[in-house]
């Protein structure tokens, strides 16, 4: 075959059946869990004010490096950005509609970040996210981890861990940052050049680097979680008795402080033991009590969490849970009169409820009949001379245990045969749901 001219860009894919279907049915699976917690979908832009991502934090590379801007064609040329996630720009709808607090929403979509790519880190990747803005109840935070944790569970996934951290509230950061920032400079000379440079910008972020050369450094430096003030140690306790409370697993990871600038008190992430260590994050997020109001918004706490779709997937593939099945059909029409009987049985039988497909382009029989068995469909629909002539139809069920069984019925009979047919076999609506 010859080289396509174009392909999709670095970092981003086509999503072919059955994958496709597969990412359907984990948003409708994330939709359940979530939307028996109350929550309601909401649905933003996928590109906003450069200024609303600005928030995310200035010492971010998520800010720095990866975002996706341009300024369009008005005048003035506005500057806008690709979203590279969704807290913010749910924070400035928030702030936008001022809604009735809590608001309790959930999104799902594509992100955009200018990332190096590899398996697990794209530069268009989709996220799952779920926000509860206006509220700092503890018990929020508590739903808001077993809802991913439900969710999680729900898709058959057992290998992630939990980790929890406090980032503390603006009564601990001060006493913290001193006490890291002194630490931090007098082992200045055992860190990478890269950390050196971030502690000029943001002493916390270098607590989040991966190089070896600056573990033994990280490993012994001070942790929030000693610094606490007697509200936020408070907060974090109420939150650590809610998991318990819940039979939920996890462990308290004090260095956990994660890419974005927004959080306070509680982070989080969900790890993947069955995926690579550098892409094993599968989920995370925290509260972020000042963002709204940074974003022009009254002062509004809120928590959230966003879930990466696309490895969350392979780690389904991972633990072999979770399967890609593509959609079916329940019936396939085989017209050999020339087409136009399966135009209206194919309309005739959507409209009542069952989905059908069928050939186009003339095709013999035996053709017609390869494609019926491959497309899944549970009955064949043939309409043959004969049949048309007696305004009849034969009806094979493809999936009989002998081969399939077939029977000739009036053609007026058809709908109301194949509704009750499909509506005896409950396992063909399952199917379809993947
Ligand atoms: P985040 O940690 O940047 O948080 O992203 C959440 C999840 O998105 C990650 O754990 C990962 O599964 C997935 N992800 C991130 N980058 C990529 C990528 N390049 N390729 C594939 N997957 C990726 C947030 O986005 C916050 N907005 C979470 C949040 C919501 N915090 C509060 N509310």
């Amino acid at each position: 075959m010859a080289e396509p001219r174009f392909r999709a860009p670095r970092g981003t894919r086509d999503i072919l059946s059955p994958e496709s279907d597969r990412r359907r049915a984990l948003v409708g699976v994330f939709a359940d869990v979530v939307g028996r917690a109350g929550y309601s979908e909401i649905s933003t832009p996928l590109f906003e004010d450069i200024g609303v991502f600005q928030r995310i934090g200035e010492a971010t590379d998520v800010v720095t490096k990866e975002m996706y801007d341009f300024h369009d064609k008005g005048d003035p040329p506005q500057h806008l950005a690709l979203r590279p996630e969704l807290t913010a720009a749910i924070c400035r709808a928030y702030t936008e509609h001022r809604p009735t607090v809590p608001w309790k929403v959930w999104c799902e979509g594509p992100q955009f970040r200018y990332e190096k790519p590899q398996a697990g880190r794209y530069r268009q990747f989709a996220q799952v996210d779920l926000e509860v803005i206006g509220t700092d109840d503890p018990h929020a935070d508590v739903e808001v981890i077993a809802l991913a944790h439900q969710f999680y569970e729900a898709l058959g996934l057992t290998r992630f861990r939990l980790l929890v951290n406090s980032l503390g509230d603006p009564e601990s950061r001060p006493g913290y940052m001193a006490a890291l920032l002194e630490y931090l400079e007098l082992h200045r000379a055992d860190l990478s050049e890269q950390s050196r440079e971030t502690l000029e910008r943001n002493p916390l972020r270098v607590l989040d680097s991966k190089r070896p050369e600056d573990e033994p450094v990280i490993a012994g430096a001070p942790v929030m979680v000693d610094h606490l003030s007697g509200e936020a140690a408070e907060h974090f306790e109420q939150i650590r008795q809610g998991l318990d409370v819940l039979g939920i697993d996890f462990e308290v990871s004090p260095r956990l402080v994660r890419g974005l600038d927004y959080y306070t008190r509680t982070t989080f992430e969900f790890a993947s033991d069955a995926l690579e260590g550098a892409q094993n994050a599968i989920g995370g997020g925290g509260r972020y009590d000042r963002l709204v109001e940074d974003l022009g918004g009254p002062p509004t706490p809120g928590i959230g969490f966003a879930l990466g779709v696309d490895r969350i997937l392979l780690a389904c593939d991972a633990e072999d849970v979770f399967p890609a099945r593509p959609g079916t059909v329940d019936a396939f029409v085989v017209d050999v009169t020339g087409g136009a009987a399966a135009v209206s049985l194919c309309d005739d039988l959507r409209r009542v409820g069952v989905s059908v497909d069928r050939a186009f382009g003339g095709r013999s029989m035996k053709a017609q009949m390869k494609v019926a068995d491959r497309s899944g469909a549970r009955f064949a629909v043939i309409v043959g001379p004969d049949e048309e002539s007696a305004g009849t139809v034969t009806l094979r069920d493809l999936r009989g245990a002998d081969g399939g069984g077939q029977r000739e019925i009036r053609r007026d009979e058809l709908a109301s045969e194949l509704v009750r047919e499909l509506g005896a076999d409950q396992s063909t609506d399952d199917i379809h749901r993947g």
